[in-house]
């Protein structure tokens, strides 16, 4: 058992939050890198009733913490965020302790991705946020919209309907955000790989089988889309099993 009382095995040995963070360390952090991470059931669903809240179990939580702990920017889709209902993000005591023991900025900075941008500017996720958040989006976004929005956060621009994925690591990367992390949702995520953005995916198989009726974690309108990805390691817990994948050299 760990501190936190939730037992991440690996070769039959019990992990430490520390441990887990060495296991889904990247080898150069100066190195741009976009990982994502999601939740499904046995049987492929996203969500339980519409969330994923009802997929979590403890060591899940507990992965998608630590990922939280190593990254510079987390990037999450419009949709996810008003059906998950994000408050600001804020790391705990722990994990800015252990951030900056490691040389990082207290907090990551949140992201959102948006073109249509029905957000609220007065919404706590960026009024309470600890550091400035941003708003990736686009040209054709409404003009008002971006303009209220750019008073409580930093409005990036990336393509002109939809966010070009291709480009978030090198446009993150400039503004020192090079170690990216997406948490959902499965629009943007299929946006992603259409745009060859991965290069890390971490998915937690919860022990449910679901059946018909939830989408999968990855969702759009381009099909015929396959990359192989090299399995990093596999944690499991109680019934839960977490993959870490890597992309593949070219
Ligand atoms: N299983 C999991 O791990 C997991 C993780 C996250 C979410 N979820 C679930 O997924 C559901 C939400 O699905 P979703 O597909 O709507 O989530 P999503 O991908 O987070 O949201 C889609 C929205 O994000 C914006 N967006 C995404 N890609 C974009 C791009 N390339 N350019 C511009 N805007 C882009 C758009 O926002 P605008 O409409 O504002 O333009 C789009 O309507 C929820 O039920 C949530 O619980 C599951």
């Amino acid at each position: 058992m760990t501190e936190s009382g939730i037992s991440l095995l690996e070769g039959g040995a019990a992990l430490s939050d520390d441990e887990i963070a060495d296991l889904y360390a990247v080898a150069d952090r100066a190195v741009p890198w976009l990982r994502v991470n999601f939740v499904s059931s046995i049987d492929g669903a996203g969500t339980h009733n519409g969330l994923t809240a009802g997929l979590g179990t403890p060591a899940d939580k507990r992965v998608f913490d630590v990922l939280r702990r190593l990254c510079d920017v987390v990037l999450v889709g419009a949709g996810t965020v008003r059906a998950e209902g994000y408050g600001p993000m804020r790391l705990d005591e722990p994990a800015v302790r252990w951030r900056r023991e490691h040389g990082l900025a207290d907090q990551p900075v949140f992201g959102i991705v948006s073109a249509g941008l029905e957000l609220d500017p007065a919404d706590r996720i960026f009024t309470d946020a600890p550091v400035r958040p941003i708003v990736v989006t686009v040209e054709r976004a409404p003009a008002e919209r971006r303009m209220a929005l750019a008073e409580v956060a930093d409005v990036l621009l990336a393509g002109e309907e939809h966010v070009d994925t291709a480009r978030i690591r090198s446009l993150l990367a400039k503004r020192g955000l090079v170690q990216v992390h997406s948490e959902g949702g499965p629009h943007f995520f299929g946006d992603l790989l259409s745009g060859d953005a991965v290069d890390e995916i971490c998915l937690t198989i919860s022990p449910f089988a679901e059946g018909p009726g939830a989408g999968r974690i990855t969702e759009g309108t381009r099909t015929g889309i396959q990359r192989r990805m090299a399995l990093a390691h596999v944690l499991s817990s109680q019934g839960t099993l977490l993959l870490r994948y890597v992309r593949q050299p070219a």
